[in-house]
This record gives structure tokens, sequence and C-alpha cells, in this order.
């Protein structure tokens, strides 16, 4: 028979060899993120922009082959989310658009990509093409370092050509990994590990989890944003996050994707159906089929300039929330949630005196997999969790959730 102590000593290292092999260091980790509005080529058309990213990301599913060359998503130029993000040491700091629906991170579309002592060069080509862009190297591992952030050995593209990213130096991909399959020429099958992948495999953080706060804004720049990885900033959100599963159906299912349905006030416009939740769309796009209910419902007109959907100030004031149903919860868009900030209306050449809608159409009816996209509107109400570990998202009502901003 054992000695009590030496069987406890067994049951320790039992449960120290089933528990997680590396410590916990810092956990979780938070960056803070910018949005900006670059109105520099003229008038922004988000519509067009979101519209033509959603094609893409449906496109992904529909055919392996796209995806094999890399053909992944649209990223938006106008409209971005950005994190400062230093790589090397000394870090150079490059400005990379975070994006939910890729997941390859890279450099060097603005600012070169400057070796240092921590630079391996792997001699890899990587390519990707997104729907608006592309950009073509090699990969490097390097050390990722910002305030309090530290990823060693993560592999990062180093652009060689790029094409469709002015004003920034690349992305931070944030999406499912297996975005990333495809995407080295040489090894298509293989897989590229994400910075949160790494964050997790190195022991920084204790599971591979990203909570994402946005708040609403009326001005052009504004810090705002705020990345953790690793889980959640209790102080972004009121009460409890609920999730939901990752949805099962295709195409949907490569991304972020969940089941919801959609209500207008009492009324079904969407019956519950696959979608996703995407940092990389402004607006909230929903399938022709809702769309026009939605239309028809607020009364709003098509607004030629735009593309948006307008309506009164008396159709504003008739308008009602917005429900999205996700799983037994429901998250409440109100009618000022609805609109676009009037403060930015100049920005999309609209007129200061309108009013528009943020709720637009994605282009297709519903029934093919990816029937609705909850982007940067939705995700400035809600906080968003997004949980691989899990198989997950999550969302929860922020002090902005009923505010009126807009
Ligand atoms: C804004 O976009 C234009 C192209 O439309 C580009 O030339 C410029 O560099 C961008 N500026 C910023 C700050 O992103
Ligand atoms: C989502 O909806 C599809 C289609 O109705 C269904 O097959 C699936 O079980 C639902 N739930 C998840 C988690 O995918
Ligand atoms: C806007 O659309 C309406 C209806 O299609 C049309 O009559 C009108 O001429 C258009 N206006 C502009 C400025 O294009």
């Amino acid at each position: 028979m054992f000695p009590a102590a030496s069987l406890l000593t067994t049951l320790l290292l039992a449960l120290s060899i089933a528990a997680s092999p590396v410590e916990i260091r810092n956990s979780p980790i938070t960056l803070p993120i910018a949005r900006r509005l670059n109105t520099s080529g003229g008038t922004i058309n988000i519509l067009q922009h979101d519209q033509s990213r959603a094609a893409a990301l449906k496109n992904v599913g529909e055919n392996t082959l796209n995806r094999r060359t890399g053909s992944i998503a649209v990223t938006n130029d106008a409209v971005g989310y950005i994190a400062a993000v230093g790589v090397g040491s000394p870090a150079t700091t490059y400005n990379l658009i975070v994006d939910t629906g890729s997941s390859n991170t890279w450099v060097g579309a603005g600012t070169a990509y400057v070796k240092t002592s921590t630079s391996v060069d792997t001699g890899e080509p990587v390519a990707v093409t997104y729907g608006s862009g592309s950009f073509s190297g090699k990969t490097y591992n390097d050390i990722i370092r910002t305030d309090g952030l530290t990823i060693t050995k993560q592999s990062i593209g180093v652009a060689a050509t790029s094409t469709g990213f002015s004003g920034v130096d690349g992305i931070i991909g944030i999406g499912p990994l297996d975005l990333t399959e495809g995407t080295l020429t040489n090894e298509p099958d293989t897989t590229i590990p994400t910075v949160t992948d790494n964050l997790y495999s190195q022991g920084t953080i204790a599971e591979i989890v990203v909570g994402i706060s946005f708040e609403p804004t009326t001005t052009e720049t504004d810090t705002n944003g705020e990345l953790t990885f690793g889980g959640t900033d209790a102080t972004k959100y009121t009460g409890a996050i609920a999730y939901t599963p990752l949805t099962t159906t295709y195409p949907a299912s490569y991304y972020w994707g969940i089941n919801e349905s959609i209500t207008y006030g009492t009324t079904t416009i969407l019956a519950e159906t696959a979608g996703i939740v995407d940092t990389g769309t402004t607006l909230i796009l929903i399938a022709t089929n809702a769309y026009s209910k939605y239309q028809s419902a607020t009364g709003a007109t098509e607004d030629n300039t735009t593309g948006l959907l307008r309506i009164t100030t008396t159709q504003y004031d008739d308008l009602e929330d917005l429900n999205f149903n996700v799983g037994s919860n429901t998250y409440a868009l109100t009618p000022n949630a609805q609109i676009w900030p009037r403060a930015l209306n100049t920005y999309l050449g609209g007129s200061a005196n309108y009013i528009y809608l943020v709720v637009n159409s994605i282009g297709t009816p519903s029934g093919e997999g990816l029937d609705f996209i909850n982007g940067y509107t939705f995700l400035e109400r809600f906080y968003s969790v997004f949980d691989t570990t899990n198989s997950r998202v999550g969302f929860a009502t922020t002090s902005y959730t009923d505010a009126t901003t807009n």
C-alpha cells in the first residue's frame, strides 16, 4: 500500500500533467484599436465596400479552390479599425487592420519591414488575394511586442508587393486558423498559427479567445476600440456575456458564423439562418428578402447618392427596435442605433439633413448559408467575444447599447 503522502504526490503530479504544461503569465492582454474613415479618395461608398466584401466572403466557402489560392476576403480600405503593432527588436510600429474575416498577419504595404536581430527569414512564399487587394512576399518569424503583448516566433507575411492597402501597413488577422490554409504557396495544406494561437501556445493566454469593444463615434478618427486577447474586459460591458455555438452551416462556418433570426418590432424579417459577425464590415447586411421587408416596414427609400436607405424625421420617430435573436437572447438595436451618425453623413457624400439607415442588403436571398453580417454598426452597441477554445461567439450589452449618439 502507498503511503498517503506518496499517493498525494502522485495525484498532484497527474494533475499537473493533465493541466496546461505552460505557465500563464499575463492574461488577458488588451490592445487599443482606432477607427479611421479615410475620405481622401473622395467620398466613401460604404455600401459598395461592404457588399463586395460580403460577396468575397461568401465565395470562399462555395469553392475550395478559392481557398487554395487564398482568395479569402475583401478589406475595406476606406473604413478601417487599426491596431499599432510593434514587430522586431527594437520594434518598428506598423498600423494593421484588425480583421476577424481573415487570419494571416502581414506587414509592408506602407512602412517597409525592418529586419532586426529577431527576424528569421523562412524563405516561404506567401500570398493572399483579398476581394479588393492582395499581397505577396515571404514569411518571416519575428517577435511582436506592443504594450504588454509579446509574441515570439510569430509567422509574419512580409509583402514584396501589395495592392489596395493605402494608408495602412497590413493586417492582423484574428479569424479562424483554417483561413490561413492555402496561403503558403509551397505548402498549401499547412496552416499558419494566428497571433491568438501563438499567445495560447506560448502560455501567455489561457484560452484562444478574443474580446472586442467598439464604441459609437461621430468623428473621423477615434481610438475607442479595444482588443482583448485571452479573455474579456469586464469594464467594457454590462451584465453577463451570453454565448452561442459557432454555426455548422456553410459557408458561414468558415468565419465567426452563428445562427440568428431578425425581427423588426414584432415582425419577423429574417427567419433563423446562418451568417457571420465581422469587424471588417461597417454596415449590417441582411438577405435581400429580409431587406425588402425592413424597407417596407420602415417606409425607407433608397438614396441614389449613398445607396443607403433614407428615412424622414417622422419615420425616424416611428422606428421600432431591430431585434437580433440569438439562441434565447435578443439583442435590440434601438432606432438611434439603426441610423448612420448624422455628423458623418457628408463623408458618405450624403446630405447633413438626411437620416440614413445602417441596415442594407447583402445582395443575395436567404438560404445561401451566409445570410447576414453583423458588422461594426452592430458591434459598437454590443461587446463581442470570439472563442475558438469553446467554438462559440458571445455578446453582452454595454453602456452604449441604448445610447443616443447618432
Ligand atoms: C486614403 O486613401 C487614399 C486612396 O483613396 C490613399 O492614397 C491615402 O494614402 C489614404 N490615406 C490614409 C491616411 O489612409
Ligand atoms: C444552425 O442552423 C442550421 C440550419 O438550420 C442547423 O442545422 C444547425 O444545427 C444550427 N445550429 C448550429 C450550432 O449550427
Ligand atoms: C434618383 O432615383 C430616382 C428614382 O429612380 C430618379 O427619378 C432620380 O432621377 C434619381 N436622382 C438622381 C440624382 O440620380
